[in-house]
């Protein structure tokens, strides 16, 4: 199962600077609980971010998939260079985790969406790519302070 995690303000905004607009304490708890020893996916921008928050720790996922398209090596990673080739054959549960390049190729294959709804508007220069948020059916959400934490899943056709 392929499932897709993010936060995004009233704006659809995801990013700043390379890194997250805000800091919610019980956002970042919910996202660790959700992916820790899991497989993920993400972008080498995400992948540089998450490097600097952890700083000399290791990253606490299972199996790292690093998309990137250039010469870069990635010692504790598995490269990923055809993001449609490698979603289409991946059948083991997966999170993707970013960022919006990284989301907006993988929406696609997406058959669950963890969205942190936060109900305040941020600053910052990156927004989470347009899409039809109808095509999924809200099956939990938990609101807690201005955070709203939901899981929808792919209405199949
Ligand atoms: N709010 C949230 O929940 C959340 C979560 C994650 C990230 N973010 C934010 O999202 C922002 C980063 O997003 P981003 O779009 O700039 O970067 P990204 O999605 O993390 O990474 C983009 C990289 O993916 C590689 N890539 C692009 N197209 C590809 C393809 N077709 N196949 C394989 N690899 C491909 C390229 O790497 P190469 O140049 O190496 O080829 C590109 O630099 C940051 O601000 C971050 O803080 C927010």
């Amino acid at each position: 199962m392929i499932k897709l995690i993010w936060a995004m303000d009233q704006n659809w905004l995801i990013g700043k600077g390379n890194q997250l607009p805000w800091h919610y304490k019980k956002d970042l708890a919910y996202f660790k609980e959700k992916t820790k020893g899991q497989p993920v996916l993400m972008g080498d921008m995400t992948y540089d971010s998450l490097k600097s928050y952890y700083k000399e720790k290791p990253l606490p996922f299972g199996q790292l998939y690093i998309a990137s398209v250039t010469d870069r090596e990635f010692p504790d990673a598995i490269k990923v260079t055809n993001i449609d080739a490698f979603l289409s054959t991946h059948k083991d549960d997966l999170f993707v985790i970013g960022g919006k390049t990284i989301y907006r190729l993988s929406l696609p294959y997406a058959d669950q969406l963890y969205i942190t709804f936060i109900d305040k508007s941020h600053e910052g220069d990156v927004y989470f790519p347009t899409f039809d948020l109808t095509q999924y059916k809200l099956i939990q959400e938990d609101k807690v302070d201005e955070l709203r934490f939901c899981v929808y899943e792919k209405v199949k056709p």
